[in-house]
């Protein structure tokens, strides 16, 4: 599959390191804490969320949140919704909240916000990668995996129409790929 791309930006090897850092340093600024609720912004974290979690070494309750992200398929819709919300409760909760990629800023900030109106004792954010360049709403995440340029990306869990989630590696797709679907 991986003649797909044009460019690989990160490859198996790479991702499973740095993820293995960023469980260290989860679990490090976790260390005072019995229990953390995570919330993982599906479809597009789930890759991600099951790899940190297997890195991060303290009791974690999981929940899953799904927003509608893009119409077109490569560009961000700048008004997603929740289309399928949170069950567990978050009062007075330590919350982690994972996303795979941080692009204009709209759907972390719904989901933070959401989540913000459910009263956590604590919410920090975590995302693999970072699209800085291009954040329309302002949104600086606490764990970063990686920062990217602006290139529509695929590969371990990011998708284009739903499709390459399963690609082991991060990179961009060959232009004649991009419209084809
Ligand atoms: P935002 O609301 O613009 O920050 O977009 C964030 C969401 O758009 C992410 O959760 C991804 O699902 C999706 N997204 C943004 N950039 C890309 C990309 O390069 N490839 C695949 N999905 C992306
Ligand atoms: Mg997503």
């Amino acid at each position: 599959m991986k003649e797909l791309l044009e460019k690989i930006y990160f490859t198996e090897e790479d991702i499973k390191k740095r993820i293995s850092e960023l469980g260290q340093d989860i679990t490090e600024a976790y260390k005072e804490h019995d229990e953390i609720t995570v919330i993982s912004i599906i479809n597009g974290a789930l890759y991600f969320t099951i790899d940190i979690l297997r890195n991060i070494n303290i009791p974690i309750r999981l929940d899953c949140i799904r927003v509608s992200s893009y119409h077109n398929k490569s560009q961000s819709n700048k008004e997603p919704e929740i289309i399928d919300s949170i069950r567990l409760d978050l009062k007075d909760r330590h919350v982690l909240l994972i996303d795979d990629i941080l692009d204009t800023g709209h759907t972390i900030s719904l989901v933070y916000d959401h989540i913000k109106q459910c009263h956590p004792s604590s919410l920090l954010t975590c995302i693999l990668l970072d699209k800085k360049r291009r954040r329309t709403v302002p949104f600086k995440s606490d764990f970063v995996g990686f920062k990217i340029p602006d290139k529509f990306v695929v590969g371990y869990g990011l998708d284009y129409a739903e499709r390459y989630r399963n690609l082991p590696c991060i990179g961009s797709l060959k232009t004649e790929l991009l419209g084809s679907i």
